[in-house]
């Protein structure tokens, strides 16, 4: 078997970079390891910025997204006792973004790609990488071949994808936050009709939602928490203690239908990319979620990707190919420090002294009464332009 492009992992890097290569002609194969149902099913984040909205709605697959989409122009910032609004529509007019879950942004995508009869495979074991540093690349996968031009390593921080490349290339950059996110979707009316992240003394809280219907809560917890110490009793006990801190809100429960614990954590390897194999999305880099940056990431990458592997097959030139890695990695590391910021100003840090916590609440405050600090968190929040927009 031989395509143009062989892809690893559908999550939202692999199946979009599929389906923009497939709107200019080039082929690909996708290679998935979980099945379809599984990759439908994985609850993850569900903001999409502005760019990622336009992106998706100008490669044809953003028509549900439009309309079971919600649009927001603001969100909260909750703190001593009070709600602070980050208005969007005053501070980056024009911008704003939708709550859309990620695994209906794969589900489109899925949908899009196999009506336009593209080979996207799931259940496929043992994939591994060969010959990169070749113009001949290519993958094995449960015991077939399939030569490749080019590979996309888009399969998530715990890939195959990166580990193939040589030691010694790579430089890897970490940072581990001492908690982490358990997560829980709930059957029940979302209490606000904005995302709210409150910063209390026991700790973090998001309130999310995904449809009018159904809301998305976060709790900062240890990072070895054990899901089984937290009943549903005791998860919206803290759930109400964390939210329940401005006058007159009450929160509104009920059933829970998903439950899961992600670890906190930044990390970035560059360069991204190595001979014929180009990483992009969670392969490359991964963010802590306070941002909601990971899938927005995922989406810069492969446009860039695209672009040059356009290149590649009009021409021959592997001039875009070669700078694919230095034209992401600025945006890349704007989304590491927007996220540490949001992490740093909204967490209980256990070394944290009352200095630090002093320090917190001053920065909290200057955010949501200045209109330059509360517009730093807005436009990186909806997202900043694209390079090739700016350039
Ligand atoms: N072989 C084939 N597929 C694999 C392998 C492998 N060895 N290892 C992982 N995969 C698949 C995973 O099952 C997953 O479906 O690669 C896919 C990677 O998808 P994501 O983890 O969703 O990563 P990405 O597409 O880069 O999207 C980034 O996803 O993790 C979130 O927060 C992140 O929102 C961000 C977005
Ligand atoms: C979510 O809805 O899953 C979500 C929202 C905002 C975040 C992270 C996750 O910062």
């Amino acid at each position: 078997m031989r395509t143009q492009v062989g892809i690893i992992g559908a999550g939202p890097a692999g199946l979009l970079l599929s389906h923009l290569l497939h709107l200019r002609g080039i082929e690909s194969v996708v290679l998935e390891r979980r099945s379809r149902e599984y990759v439908e099913r994985r609850v993850r984040a569900g903001v999409l910025e502005q760019g990622t909205v336009d992106t998706l709605v100008e490669a044809g697959v953003g028509e549900r997204m439009k309309r079971e989409g919600l649009p927001h122009h603001g969100i909260e910032l909750r703190y001593g006792g009070a709600g602070h609004r980050i208005a969007f529509e005053r501070l980056v007019p024009g911008r704003a973004i939708t709550v859309y879950g990620q695994q209906e942004v794969v589900k489109d995508l899925i949908a899009a790609r196999l009506a336009a009869g593209g080979d996207v495979r799931f259940e496929v074991d043992d994939v591994a990488v060969h010959d990169i540093d070749t113009d001949r690349p290519y993958l094995t996968f449960g015991g077939e071949r399939l030569d490749c031009d080019v590979i996309a390593g888009c399969d998530g921080f715990h890939g195959v994808s990166r580990p193939s490349i040589p030691e010694g290339v790579l430089t890897e950059y970490q940072r581990d936050y001492p908690f982490a996110w358990l997560g829980i979707l709930a059957k029940v009316k979302p209490s606000s009709e904005e995302l709210i992240y409150s910063r209390t003394e026991r700790g973090f809280a998001l309130h999310s939602m995904r449809t009018p219907e159904i809301s998305r809560f976060y709790l900062q917890v240890a990072p070895d928490e054990d899901l089984a110490a937290w009943p549903d009793e005791r998860i919206w006990a803290e759930l109400r203690a964390r939210l329940e801190t401005v006058p007159g809100f009450t929160l509104a429960t009920g059933e829970i239908v998903e439950r899961g614990i992600t670890p906190m954590r930044g990390f970035v390897a560059e360069p991204m990319q190595y001979g014929r194999l180009f990483l992009a999305g969670d392969a490359a880099h991964i963010v802590p979620p306070t941002g909601a940056k990971g899938l927005n990431l995922a989406v810069a990458d492969v446009r860039v990707l695209t672009e040059a592997l356009a290149r590649l097959f009009a021409d021959g030139s592997t001039e875009a190919l070669d700078g694919y890695s230095t034209a992401c990695l600025p945006r890349v590391w704007r989304a590491q420090h927007f996220s540490w910021w949001m992490t740093t100003l909204l967490h209980t840090f256990e070394s944290d002294d009352a200095y630090a916590r002093r320090l917190q609440t001053s920065y909290l405050d200057y955010v949501t009464s200045s209109d330059a600090a509360g517009t730093t968190l807005a436009e990186n929040y909806v997202g900043l332009p694209y390079q090739e927009e700016t350039s």
